[in-house]
C-alpha cells in the first residue's frame, strides 16, 4: 500500500534503506505524515502526528472508505481551479466530507503543501497540471492497514511513550533548519524528542531517526550510530536535489 498523500518530506525513496532497519515487533512512528514507512512494513503499529486535518482524514478513511471515496470522487469530477477556491473556502461539517476535502485539497493543491492561516484555514494556492486522485481501491486498502494501527492526533513525546520492549520507534520530525509554519516544531521540541528517544531505549525500543545534517542533530545524536545519507528532496517547485541528511540508529539499551 502506497502513501495517498503527498507530504513534505515523504520518506518513499529512503525504504530501501529504512525498511531493513525498521524490523521487529510494533512500528511506532510518531510523525505519520503521508506514512510512508508505516505502509511498507505494514503489521502493527503505533502511529501520531501532530495535523488535525491529516489523523481525522486516517481515520474517517479506516471506517468509511466508501463514503470518503464518493464524496472525493464527485469533487474530483468538478475539478478545476474556481472549484478549488470554493471548496478550500468551506470546511464541511461532516467528518466524511471533511476527510474528502482533505485528500481533494491535498491532490489539487500546489506542491501538496499543508498550510493553515491563523484561523486554522487550510491557504495553499491552486496547483497546475492533472491531480491523481486515490482509488476507491486505494482507500479501501488503506483502510485495511489502518485498521492495524492505534492511532491518534498528539504530540510526539505520547506516542513514543507507548514504545516498549522489542518495538521499533522510527522518528522522522520536520527537518532542523526548514522551519515547518504548520506546527512550529523547533529547537526545544528537538531535544525534548533527542530525550523521549533515549527513554524508548532504555525500556526496551530500538529508534531510527531521520534529520538533516546540521551541528544541532550531530551534536544531540554524538553517542548514536550516525551515518549520512542522500536522499533527494524537493527543494523547489519542481526540482528534486540531492540534500545530506542523516540516518541515526539507536538500538535497545537493555
Ligand atoms: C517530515 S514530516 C514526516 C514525513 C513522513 N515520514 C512521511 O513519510 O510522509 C514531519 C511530520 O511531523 C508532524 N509534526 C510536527 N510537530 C509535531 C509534534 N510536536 N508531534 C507530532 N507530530 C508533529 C508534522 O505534522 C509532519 O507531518
Amino acid at each position: 500500500v502506497k502513501p495517498i498523500v503527498k507530504w513534505a518530506g515523504g520518506k518513499t525513496q529512503l525504504l530501501p534503506t529504512l525498511l531493513p532497519l525498521l524490523a521487529g515487533g510494533r512500528l511506532v512512528e510518531p510523525f505519520l505524515g503521508g506514512a510512508a514507512a508505516a505502509l511498507a512494513r505494514g503489521g502493527d503499529c503505533i502511529v501520531g502526528d501532530a495535523c488535525e486535518d491529516l489523523m481525522e482524514m486516517y481515520d474517517q478513511v479506516r471506517h468509511k472508505p466508501l463514503t470518503v471515496a464518493r464524496v472525493l470522487h464527485e469533487l474530483a469530477d468538478d475539478h478545476c481551479e474556481e472549484a478549488y477556491y470554493r471548496v478550500r473556502a468551506r470546511v464541511p461539517l461532516w467528518a466524511p466530507h471533511r476527510a474528502a476535502r482533505f485528500l481533494y485539497l491535498n491532490k489539487a493543491c500546489f506542491n501538496g503543501l499543508y498550510r493553515v492561516n491563523r484561523s486554522g484555514l487550510f491557504n495553499v494556492p491552486f496547483g497546475r497540471g492533472a491531480p491523481a486522485w486515490p482509488t476507491t481501491t486505494q482507500l479501501m486498502a488503506l483502510s485495511r492497514e489502518a485498521w492495524r494501527w492505534s492511532m491518534e492526533c498528539r504530540d510526539f513525546e505520547e506516542t513514543i511513550g507507548y514504545a516498549r520492549r522489542g518495538d521499533v520507534v522510527y522518528a522522522d520530525p520536520p527537518y532542523d533548519e526548514t522551519f515547518d509554519y504548520a506546527s512550529g516544531f523547533g529547537a526545544d521540541d528537538r531535544t525534548r524528542l533527542r530525550a523521549a528517544l533515549g527513554r524508548a531505549r532504555v525500556r526496551g525500543a530500538r529508534c531510527v531517526v531521520t534529520d538533516a545534517d546540521t551541528p544541532v542533530v550531530r551534536e544531540l545524536y554524538k553517542t548514536w550510530t550516525v551515518t549520512e545519507i542522500v536522499e533527494r528532496r524537493r527543494i523547489g517547485a519542481t526540482t528534486r536535489e540531492p540534500a545530506a541528511c542523516l540516518l541515526i540508529v539507536g538500538d535497545a539499551i537493555r
